[in-house]
């Protein structure tokens, strides 16, 4: 059976369908057979071409099921899965399908808030600071709110995605021939993450600075 991972949150806005792309795309770069599934009525299911891993279309509760049984029938595959945001009930679902639950926010009050009761919602989830900034005097001050508010639950804060405008590509319909050399970087250090929070590879890195600096 394929590894799932569901990308989730009740907040929109939070990274989600970037980082599902981004993380299809590092966890491909890393050899690995992915699909990224999109739930989300609202957007338009994204073109094979160009891309390294396959993006199907889970957007009705029968597709989504469709997708997930073909799933358990396929070994060494990955699958994630994009949530939709204000659906608890599908988050419910998509967690249940999930090995590993992944919850973006980023650095603002509200993200804070919506974040911390999704962590108390998924027992098993992992916080994801995304667009996280990349300035440092705006970065430090980013680590000392969310050490505010989530230092509580700092072993499940996960090293953070920085802001990069060009990740945007990765949602064009048609994703360009190549993207550019930071958005190769950003997803092979996400599948890193993921791979090592699976315990599919050893993770090699420090702790996360966000924790650090808790
Ligand atoms: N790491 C990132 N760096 C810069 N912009 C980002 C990043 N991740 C997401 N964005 C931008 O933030 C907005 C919301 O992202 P999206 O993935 O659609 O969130 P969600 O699916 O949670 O609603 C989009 O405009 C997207 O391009
Ligand atoms: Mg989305």
């Amino acid at each position: 059976m394929a590894t799932i991972i569901g990308i989730l949150g009740n907040k929109g806005g939070t990274g989600k369908t970037t980082l599902t792309h981004l993380v299809a795309h590092g966890l491909a770069l890393a050899g690995h057979r992915v699909v990224a599934a999109t739930t989300d009525a609202g957007r338009e299911p994204l073109s094979k071409q160009h891309r390294r891993y396959l993006p199907v279309d889970a957007r009705t509760p029968e597709a989504l099921e469709k997708v997930a049984a073909k799933l358990a029938n396929v070994d060494g595959w990955y699958g994630v899965l994009d949530g939709g945001a204000n659906r608890p009930q599908t988050d419910e679902r998509l967690a249940a399908l999930a090995d590993l639950v992944l919850l973006p926010f980023r650095d603002s009050p509200e993200d804070l808030r919506v974040v911390l009761r999704d962590l108390e919602r998924f027992p098993g989830a992992y916080a994801l600071p995304s667009q996280w900034p990349t300035n440092v005097w705006q970065r430090e001050a980013a680590e000392r709110a969310l050490g505010r508010s989530l230092g509580g639950c700092a072993s499940r804060i996960l090293r953070p995605v920085p802001a990069i405008s060009a990740t945007k590509q990765l949602l064009e319909i048609v994703a360009p021939v190549r993207l550019p050399p930071q958005v190769d970087t950003a997803a092979r250090d996400l599948a890193d993450t993921v791979l090592a929070r699976l315990g599919h590879r050893r993770d090699t890195t420090d702790a996360p600075a966000a924790v650090a600096a808790t």
